[in-house]
């Protein structure tokens, strides 16, 4: 890619900068002995065997981190908590806007729902390193679920519910589940969202099938059971219950996987993101206090969901382990009721810290822009804001900050990395915000910006950005039964480096600023999405020619996808029909979540003379922004014919 030199002038608040901020010297005592760094976080975590070597640089692709030790993830997240002291205090409190629900589960409940539904997984087969995929909507046995595999040392992985069952199926031919659990349905705002006609759908679809699959049913719509194949978790976890059974917790190796979580690739196959046990947990762990600020015993709030990373690392395991009160919400920022939706949820349990994306406080904004609905509310307990997800723009941080009153902390992570990158340390002392940056890297990370032959770049000079191996405790290892995808995807670029695939710089004072991908992937409401994955979708119609998805600016949402497509000449459709009929199969197929509407007819694509499509210069234009013509354009007429027919949709302006 490109370097340009950036105008280092950033504006700076000093709102939040004590000026005493203990993270040089943190990252100071990380660059001088990382292994010692981690030896000392990873006290914080209880072992059944300690590591032989902290890092293993033999192992692995890149090496491993608390090589031979032995851990559960689930005795340290809830079972160690009952054990001193905190079996009384509330370690769940499911806030359901959508459905009237508030429950609130306790350390000593947490631990008798997870066990007792660890031993009826283990009951229908499951074992150590089997696989578990579950499809579910925001609701307690979610997180049950999640802590119930690692007690067992089963591999969870967490399928988005916003996700088509073509999206469900390419994840269960990967991850080989024996098990998939599920719900009749999650709650969408007003819609109720039947999920298993999907899950059917996906095992129709998948060469792989799973042995058994045990599904939540709820009120709001009662699931059809498959004979011999389905059970109903409710009933399954009554008579265990009766039965006294419950399962112990199993130690696994620190390197075992905990979880995979598919995220988006530069096509429609997504990468299996695999997270081991011990190295996650110190990290998140070290987090929760040095980054976020919270002691254990506070209320913390993350406002997503449990099949992202955010809601893996920082609605279950992060404040949990911490020993914290974490809230799971079932509901949107707007419209469950209204725009004071977090501030109810944040008064009402005293949450000290909100963890959201841009996108939620966009939406406040838009419905609330005087925020009067916090009037309503004592925010009294509430501490700081934490954004990551996409990039928060200037305008949103400095709305929240006049709003609310509290530090609002921009922080940049990846679902790859599991745990931030870069943030403002709030626990060590925050740092002065610059807007737009989030800030400095965090210990275990030598984040650097490479050019394209891989030197590192001065300082304010756009490139890409890049982390030295090796990664951090707590990053992924490798893709699942993918060694060599890994390497190609992350490592080949520029050896010796882990490469983000965002793109950036960073300033004289050590500020990191993302500024956008260098792939194919675009960032829909705090959603990862592949563009490539949509053009697959746009392809497979019989009447499309030719097509290119691309992400162009939204006020709400960041970004959304706007598909140009060719039509295949002698089409007996209007282009309307088709178009519609696009907009469908990419919610058909991917579902959802891509939030795929624009789809556009054009005559021809503009291309270099060798045939790559200029997708850079259709951005720009669909963005408004001023543009220069390519000077390898094959026909500069068709940016013109780009332009007028994207101001026709009203875009481009
Ligand atoms: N199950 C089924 N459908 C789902 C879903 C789920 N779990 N999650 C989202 N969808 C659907 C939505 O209903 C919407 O459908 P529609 O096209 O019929 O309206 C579509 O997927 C797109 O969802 P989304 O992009 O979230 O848009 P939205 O209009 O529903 O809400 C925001 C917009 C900004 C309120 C919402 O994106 C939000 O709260 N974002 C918070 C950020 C967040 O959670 N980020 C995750 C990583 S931190
Ligand atoms: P995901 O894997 O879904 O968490 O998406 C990760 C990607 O989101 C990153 O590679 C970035 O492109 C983008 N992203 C996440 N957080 C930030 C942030 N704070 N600023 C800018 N971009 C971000």
């Amino acid at each position: 890619m490109t370097t340009t030199r950036m105008t280092s002038s950033q504006e700076t608040s000093n709102q939040n900068g004590s000026g005493r901020s203990r993270y040089h010297d943190a990252y100071g005592r990380w660059q001088s002995d990382p292994e010692w760094f981690w030896e000392e976080a990873a006290r914080e975590i209880d072992w059944s065997k300690a590591a032989e070597r902290i890092f293993d640089p033999a192992q692995g692709v890149y090496g491993r981190w608390f090589v031979g030790a032995e851990c559960n993830a689930c005795y340290n997240a809830v079972d160690r908590h009952v054990e001193r002291g905190r079996a009384g205090q509330a370690a769940l409190i499911y806030d359901s806007p959508v459905t009237g629900t508030i429950r609130t589960f306790t350390y000593h409940e947490l631990r008798d729902e997870v066990a007792t539904l660890a031993a009826v997984l283990q009951e229908m087969g499951v074992s150590k390193g089997d696989r578990v995929i579950l499809y579910m909507p925001m609701i307690p046995e979610a997180v049950f679920a999640m802590l119930a595999c690692a007690r067992i040392g089963a591999v969870h992985s967490v399928v988005f519910g916003g996700f088509a069952a073509r999206e469900l199926a390419t994840r269960l031919e990967d991850a080989t589940p024996k098990l998939v659990l599920s719900a009749s349905c999650g709650v969408e705002g007003a819609r109720v969202v039947p999920y298993k006609p999907l899950l059917d759908e996906a095992i129709a679809l998948s060469a792989h099938k799973p042995q058994a699959c045990l599904i939540h049913q709820r009120p709001q719509a009662q699931a059809v059971l498959v004979k011999d194949r389905d059970h109903d978790w409710q009933a399954a976890v009554a008579t265990a219950r009766e039965a006294g059974r419950k399962a112990p917790c199993v130690a696994v190796a620190a390197t075992d996987p905990l979880y995979i979580l598919y995220t988006s690739g530069t096509t429609g196959r997504p990468k299996g993101v695999l997270r081991d046990t011990g190295g996650y947990m110190v990290a998140l762990k070290w987090s929760m206090k040095n980054l976020y600020g919270v002691d254990p015993g506070e209320v913390y709030f993350c406002a997503s969901d449990v099949g992202w990373v955010v809601g893996h690392s920082y609605i279950v395991y992060g404040p949990l382990l911490h020993g914290c009160t974490s809230i799971l919400y079932e509901g949107k920022p707007v419209g469950t009721p209204d725009a004071g939706a977090f501030w109810r949820v944040i008064a009402e349990h005293k949450a000290v810290v909100l963890f959201t994306a841009p996108t939620a406080f966009r939406a406040i904004k838009k419905e609330d822009p005087n925020a009067t609905h916090l009037q309503n509310y004592d925010l009294s307990s509430f501490r700081a804001l934490f954004l990551a997800g996409e990039r928060a723009d200037p305008d949103t941080v400095q709305w929240a900050e006049r709003i609310l009153g509290v530090p609002v902390i921009d922080h940049w992570w990846q679902t790859e990395s599991g745990w931030p990158i870069a943030g403002n340390p709030l626990g060590l002392g925050a740092l002065p915000v610059k807007y737009g940056s989030p800030t400095v890297p965090m210990p275990g990370y030598d984040v650097q910006v490479l050019d394209e032959g891989g030197r590192q770049l001065p300082a304010d000079t756009m490139g890409s950005i890049a982390i030295k191996l090796p990664l951090p405790p707590g990053c992924l290892p490798t893709l699942w039964h993918a060694d060599e995808r890994f390497r190609d995807a992350y490592l080949v670029t520029y050896p010796g480096y882990y490469n983000t695939s965002d793109a950036g710089f960073i300033d004289g004072d050590g500020y990191v600023y993302i500024m956008g991908r260098t792939d194919d992937i675009i960032n829909v409401a705090g959603h990862r999405l592949s563009t490539g994955g949509m053009e697959e979708v746009l392809a497979s119609h019989p009447a499309v020619a030719e097509c290119a998805v691309i992400g162009v600016r939204d006020s709400l949402k960041g970004e959304v996808p706007c598909g140009f497509v060719v039509l295949k000449s002698g089409v007996g459709q209007s282009p309307a029909v088709v178009e519609t009929e696009l907009v469908g199969l990419v919610r058909e197929k991917i579902g959802p979540v891509a939030a795929f509407k624009i789809a556009i007819t054009v005559g021809r694509l503009p291309k270099t003379r060798s045939g790559k499509i200029l997708r850079g210069t259709m951005k720009k234009i669909a963005d408004g922004e001023t543009w220069t013509m390519p000077a390898t354009i094959d026909d500069p007429a068709i940016l013109g014919e780009i332009g007028e027919a994207l101001r026709k949709r009203g875009l481009g302006e």
